[in-house]
């Protein structure tokens, strides 16, 4: 049987009511806290930054896997590291030595992850692989929770299954974007190994059965 992890993002989160949304997260069934930093520059929007992520690490009792849509993200892999992080994810877009980042992020002591946006195919990563942990496939494009779910997503999954086959069998697929109710079994089906949700779960009335079912019905 494969279960996938389940990864809410805080995105779609209250701000206002943090710590009992984290202490929500905490009594789920959630695997993860997806925490989603976003500077502006390198997605249209921005969300929150150090003193944010070191409140949600006060209070979670789940590992922290920050998703960063930042450019020069390797200016801060350090801080986000003190800040709380267990995973960092960097985007393949936003890295010119992403060899070096990766390895900056290991060397914190964080687990390491590289996210690729809807246009960048999944075979940019051939040479890289066998140096992560995780990689995150957007399936919306980065910026805003809430958006559709891409459908060319099934096969690029498809495609970095086969990759990791053969270079890294450990490596986690995680997938975030327009996940739900409706295409989370078949993301797993496809070889995605984490769901990030972040509307889905937290505009539910109950977010804690959302968690636990989705977590059921996505189960193979
Ligand atoms: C989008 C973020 C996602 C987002 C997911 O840029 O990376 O993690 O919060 O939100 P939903 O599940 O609402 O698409
Ligand atoms: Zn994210």
């Amino acid at each position: 049987m494969k279960t996938p992890l389940i990864a809410p993002s805080i995105l779609a989160s209250d701000f206002a009511n943090l710590q009992r949304e984290i202490e929500m997260l905490n009594r789920s069934e959630a695997d993860w806290i997806h925490v989603d930093v976003m500077d502006g520059v390198f997605v249209p929007n921005i969300s929150f930054g150090f003193p944010v992520v070191e409140a949600v690490k006060r209070y979670a009792q789940k590992p922290l896997d920050v998703h960063l849509m930042i450019t020069q993200p390797e200016r801060y892999i350090e801080t986000f590291q003190k800040a709380g992080a267990d995973r960092i994810t960097v985007h393949y877009e936003a890295c010119t030595h992403l060899h070096r980042t990766i390895q900056q992020i290991k060397d914190a002591g964080c687990q390491a992850g590289v996210a690729l946006n809807p246009h960048t195919p999944v075979f940019l990563l051939e040479d890289i692989l066998e140096e992560l942990d995780l990689v995150l496939i957007m399936s919306v494009n980065p910026g805003f929770g809430g958006q559709k779910f891409i459908q060319r997503t099934y096969e690029k999954i498809n495609r970095l299954s086969e990759l990791r086959y053969t270079l890294n069998p450990q490596l986690l697929i995680e997938v975030d974007g327009g996940v739900n109710a409706g295409n989370a079994r078949k993301l797993v089906e496809h070889g995605a190994d984490v769901l990030v949700a972040g509307n889905f779960v937290f505009s539910a009335e109950s977010p804690e059965v959302v968690i636990a079912d989705l977590k059921k019905d996505a189960a193979l």
